[in-house]
């Protein structure tokens, strides 16, 4: 069977980020600036250096400033044409050179897992990769998360989730896999189970925000039913790809900075800052 090459990335980012507010109350959680760049724009660059040029957006009303950052503002470029800060705009310019970019409305909030259906549209019968901006992952001089993750699906050919060790206490904060590690850091789950309680989570090996998945996870769902907070999740929909054997759990190389709440932005800020800014 001739394979699917990897080349759309979804950014469901139609969530009202209510563990930001008030700072999220006007400005989408994924413009806010680490250091001089949004958000958003770390995590179309890791997916654009992983080779996947279709961006997707699962956006919700409100939030058209993640769309307007990769579109052209005329105004302003003429302003700085010529000055210093012409150059500024380079790299944002370079993902709207090598990316197209689309958008799908979220009609409601119900889920990560709906949000990804949402996508169908947009990405059509084919492997994909998902982006929760809000983690920010790096792995300087080495190959980014979502790079490390597209070359492991050359090999395996099915779902892959993102995992990282954290705290037995902090495992109520996410999906938790349970699996028999395969090669190092690679697992074959067989079980996950969405944001458990500490005393009954079946490992701490926590799902982070870099999936990649195979298209029959659209079909899959449009059966889920809603779960944990009555939303449909994503880990809901994996587990019956999991039941067939069929998701891979990966323990990354690189360090996540969970952005979405205020330590993790922090520390994400005064890591960019000292790495990464020129
Ligand atoms: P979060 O659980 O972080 O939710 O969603 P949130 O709304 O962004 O933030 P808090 O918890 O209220 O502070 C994980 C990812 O899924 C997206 C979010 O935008 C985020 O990227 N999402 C979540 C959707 O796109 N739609 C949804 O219905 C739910």
């Amino acid at each position: 069977m001739s394979q699917q090459p990897v080349q759309s990335c979804v950014f469901p980012v139609a969530g009202l980020g209510t563990r930001f507010l008030p700072a999220t109350k006007a400005v989408p959680k994924e413009m806010l600036p680490v250091v001089d760049k949004p958000l958003i724009q770390y995590g179309v660059e890791e997916a654009e250096a992983a080779g996947l040029s279709r961006i997707c957006f699962v956006n919700g009303r409100h939030k058209q400033a993640i769309e307007n950052h990769f579109d052209r503002n005329v105004e302003l470029e003429q302003s700085i044409a010529g000055s210093a800060k012409e150059g500024l705009l380079d790299g944002v310019n370079r993902l709207m050179d090598r990316c197209t970019f689309s958008s799908i409305r979220q009609l409601e909030a119900r889920g990560l897992g709906h949000a990804i259906g949402c996508s169908e549209p947009a990405v059509g019968p084919a492997p994909f990769a998902v982006v929760l901006p809000d983690d920010l992952c790096v792995n300087p001089g080495g190959p980014s998360v979502l790079k490390q993750m597209v070359d492991l699906y050359q090999r395996y050919q099915c779902s892959i989730v993102a995992i990282e060790e954290v705290p037995q206490d902090q495992v109520d904060k996410y999906g938790v896999i349970a699996g028999t590690e395969e090669e190092p850091g690679v697992y074959r789950v067989s079980h996950m189970v969405e944001k458990p309680d500490p005393s009954e989570a079946p490992s701490n090996l926590a799902i982070i925000g870099r999936y990649i998945l195979t298209p029959d996870i659209y079909a899959l769902i449009g059966q889920t039913e809603p779960g944990k907070g009555g939303e449909i999740q994503i880990t809901d929909a994996l587990m019956k790809q999991a039941a067939a054997g069929k998701v891979i759990a990966y323990r990354f190389q690189g360090q996540r900075f969970d952005c979405g709440s205020v330590a993790g932005y922090v520390e994400a800020t005064q890591y960019c800052y000292e790495n990464l800014y020129r």
